[in-house]
């Protein structure tokens, strides 16, 4: 039987990303996000207004997008509840965030250069994503306050167990990302069911049954 539970929050579980980019002063900034989505060499992040990581790309038109395995869940949990913009916005401050201009020390996470954007990327990251912003939309009801920033994927660096040898695929049995559902956290990488999606594109993934 369903119910209709007028559910507020629909975060049903996506990976975490943690966006780096430059502050107008030249140094980096760090932030933990969950609501993307990928097509082909595209993303679109959905990113609210007052966070300092949405300025910076509408500014600089660059990024990297680290993504962290469950593993690395402590230290994007330091990221939590701080924000790189040093005023910090009312209605984070209801909610606890404080000003965090240090954010990889904060998160005990290591720069490094990218190799075609000036934002290094987080060298503890299995995979980083160096980006640039192709377009950004406003939305939100009833005045939008959150920004669809779509950018394109220029380099993809992958740590190299992750990749199934011999291809350009990454192993979805080995990569384990870090999940945030429901704003809590997940992890694990069991492969609960085939996938009739990555047979239609003969995906190269191992231990697949035959018959799935
Ligand atoms: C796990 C996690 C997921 C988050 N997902 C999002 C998100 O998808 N979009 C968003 O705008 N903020 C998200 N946040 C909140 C941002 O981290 C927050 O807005 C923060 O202020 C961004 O940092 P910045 O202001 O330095 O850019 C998330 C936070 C955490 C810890």
């Amino acid at each position: 039987m369903h119910v209709v539970p007028g559910l507020k929050v629909l975060y049903f579980g996506t990976p975490v990303v943690l966006i780096s980019s430059l502050n107008e002063d030249g140094t980096p900034n760090l932030a933990p996000m969950s609501s993307a989505w990928w097509l082909g060499q595209t993303c679109v992040l959905g990113l609210g207004d007052s966070a300092q990581t949405t300025a910076n790309l509408l500014r600089e038109g660059e990024c990297v997008l680290n993504l962290p395995s469950s593993a690395m869940v402590e230290a994007v949990d330091r990221l939590a509840l701080t924000t790189g913009k040093p005023t910090v916005p009312d209605h984070k401050v209801q909610q606890g965030y404080r000003y965090e201009p240090a954010k990889f020390s904060t998160a005990g996470l290591t720069e490094q250069p990218s190799d075609l954007v000036r934002a290094p990327r987080v060298a503890e990251c299995p995979i980083q994503l160096e980006c640039r912003v192709v377009a950004a939309h406003p939305f939100g009801h009833p005045a939008p306050d959150a920004s669809a920033i779509q950018v394109e994927v220029l380099r993809a660096h992958v740590e190299e167990e992750l990749i199934i040898p011999g291809t350009h695929h990454v192993d979805p049995l080995r990569w384990d990302p870090l999940i945030m559902k429901f704003c809590e956290f997940f992890g694990g990488g069991t492969n609960v069911h085939p996938s009739r999606l990555a047979q239609g594109w003969n995906m190269p993934h191992p231990h697949r049954s035959a018959t799935s």
